[in-house]
């Protein structure tokens, strides 16, 4: 279940069920010790963006920037990430919400363990229980096996569409991944051309970009 928090992993002491607005699951996802990524970092990155977007995108989870700052994608990637969605004509405040698997900064940035995604997996949900969008990005291998499929493969798997729940999931590359390799910006450009395409198609047929 993609946004069901009745899952494996439900726990009577984290119910987020009863919870049907972002600013209410902020509050208690601030308080979460349900891994222990929290007592390493300075606070939880919850996430930023229209809260009305039907387009989600989801990375892995918070780096040394996003920690000091408590925002998603500030730092490099996130710069680079910014730059791709202009390009697309979408802003970070207007057309999207930016959310990440994990909540806390895993120390020195490294991918968070299947535990830490586990424990963190009902705040996800009830993100993505309320934002209820029509199109979800999957930033990385991180993002794609939390969500689509745990033994996916970035490289395999970028560019396809999946449709769970009603939802169209596209799974591209990681903006982290096209700072060491640029020369991974040309699938990653095609993909954001189809989320364009399905954004049009989804929910505004009128979007402007000037790029395509
Ligand atoms: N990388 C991520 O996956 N998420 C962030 O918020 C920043 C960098």
């Amino acid at each position: 279940m993609l946004f069901g928090e009745t899952s494996l992993f439900a726990d009577p002491d984290w119910d987020l069920s009863g919870i049907d607005n972002l600013e209410d699951l902020e509050e208690k996802v601030k308080q979460c010790t349900r891994c222990n990524l929290r007592a390493g970092c300075r606070g939880v990155v919850f996430g930023e963006g229209n809260p009305q977007a039907r387009l989600v995108l989801c990375g892995e989870g918070p780096g040394a920037d996003e920690d000091l700052l408590g925002r998603p994608f500030v730092g490099r990637a996130g710069q680079l990430l910014d730059k791709i969605l202009e390009a697309c004509g979408f802003e970070r405040f207007t057309h999207v919400y930016i959310l990440n698997v994990v909540k806390c900064r895993p120390p020195g940035n490294r991918t968070p363990t299947e535990m830490e995604v586990a424990a963190c997996r009902p705040n996800l949900n009830a993100q993505l229980r309320i934002l209820q969008p029509k199109i979800l990005v999957l930033l990385g291998s991180a993002a794609l096996q939390a969500v689509l499929n745990p033994r996916g493969k970035i490289t395999r798997d970028r560019g396809k569409w999946v449709r769970k729940e009603g939802v169209f999931i596209l799974p591209t590359y990681h903006p982290a991944a096209l700072l060491r390799n640029p020369s991974l910006k040309r699938e990653s450009w095609e993909d954001f051309k189809q989320v364009v395409a399905k954004y049009r198609e989804l929910i505004d047929p009128g979007h402007y970009s000037i790029h395509c």
